[in-house]
């Protein structure tokens, strides 16, 4: 990168590498809190801090790809769903490097986390809801400062990116179901016979086509990301319990079967087994 004194760009002032990305204050806020610090603490923040960033810019993915929805723009959300799919590749990559930390190098600084977890991440909790996923009940915000609340609803209520898909389908004339919220985990029938002419005719529906297996490759990489994290935990503090409170991997492993997109996954893994799906053969270029 370059510096420019920004004359005639509109540039108000002088940018330079590290000014540009703020390093000064990035480098300032990896605060090891064990006394005396331990080596290795130093790792825990950053690769938390590193994960958190990624986790940023998924949202931001996500948020352009639910606009694109919305303006029935299927290929430009493709693009947002594969960079999304890319950066949890990338994020699975830091259980790599958090896999050198020993259970001794850990509990030299765990007792300090108190009850911080990462079940605290309230942007990972946010790109959960935005994907489709929902609790049964309400979701439990209580510990979250007011407007972390605030934000986190925001993606609760609003509409996710299978709602979102599934309304443009509606609105280029495919028979879906007013609302695909309680959907969540069991398939809809009437969805998936919208899914199985699409994927029984890939070639007559290619965007949706196109956008269903982007949506599956994004679902499959947050799944290899919560089994490496699994896999990580179990290394790190074997079976007991997390700072959160929950039981640890025994918790973590039941996230595992977290789905978003239930009738894309029902319908491809039926189309060619014995039974096949429910409804005959669509010829292509029928809806
Ligand atoms: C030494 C490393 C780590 C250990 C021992 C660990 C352990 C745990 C445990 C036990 C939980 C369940 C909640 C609890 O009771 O605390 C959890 C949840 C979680 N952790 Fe980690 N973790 C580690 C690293 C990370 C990193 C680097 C991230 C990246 C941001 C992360 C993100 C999360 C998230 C998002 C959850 C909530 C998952 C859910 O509820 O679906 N963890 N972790």
């Amino acid at each position: 990168m370059s510096a420019t004194n920004g004359q005639g760009t509109g540039v108000a002032e002088a940018k330079d590498y590290a000014s540009y990305l703020a390093l000064d204050q990035l480098l300032q806020l990896q605060k090891p809190q064990s006394r005396p610090i331990a080596a290795d603490e130093i790792l825990f923040i950053a690769v938390h801090q590193i994960s958190e960033l990624w986790f940023k810019l998924v949202l931001h993915e996500l948020s352009g790809a639910i606009r694109d929805f919305a303006g029935d723009a299927l290929l430009p959300a493709a693009k947002h769903l594969a960079r999304c799919q890319a950066i949890f590749n990338q994020l699975s990559g830091v259980w790599q490097v958090l896999e050198t930390l020993t259970p001794s190098d850990y509990q030299a600084f765990r007792p300090i986390l108190g009850q911080a977890s990462g079940s605290g991440s309230f942007q990972f909790h946010g790109i959960e809801y935005a994907l489709g996923y929902r609790e049964s009940g309400d979701p439990d915000l209580g510990t979250y400062p007011e407007a972390t609340r605030r934000w986190l609803m925001g993606w609760y209520a609003g509409p996710s990116l299978y709602e979102g898909f599934v309304a443009t389908l509606g609105r280029l004339g495919y028979p879906v179901p007013t609302s695909t919220r309680s959907t969540q985990g069991t398939p809809d029938p009437a969805l998936e016979a919208v899914f199985e002419t699409v994927y029984r005719a890939p070639h007559a529906h290619w965007a949706i086509y196109e956008v269903s297996e982007k949506l599956m490759d994004l679902e499959e990489a947050v799944q290899l990301w919560r089994f490496r994290h699994v896999r990580a935990v179990e290394r790190i503090i074997g079976h007991l319990p997390g700072t959160g409170g929950t039981s640890g991997v025994t918790y973590l492993a039941t996230t595992l079967e977290r789905r978003f997109f239930p009738e894309i996954r029902s319908v491809r893994m039926r189309l060619f087994s014995s039974g096949g799906c429910t409804r005959g053969l669509a010829g292509e270029g029928s809806l």
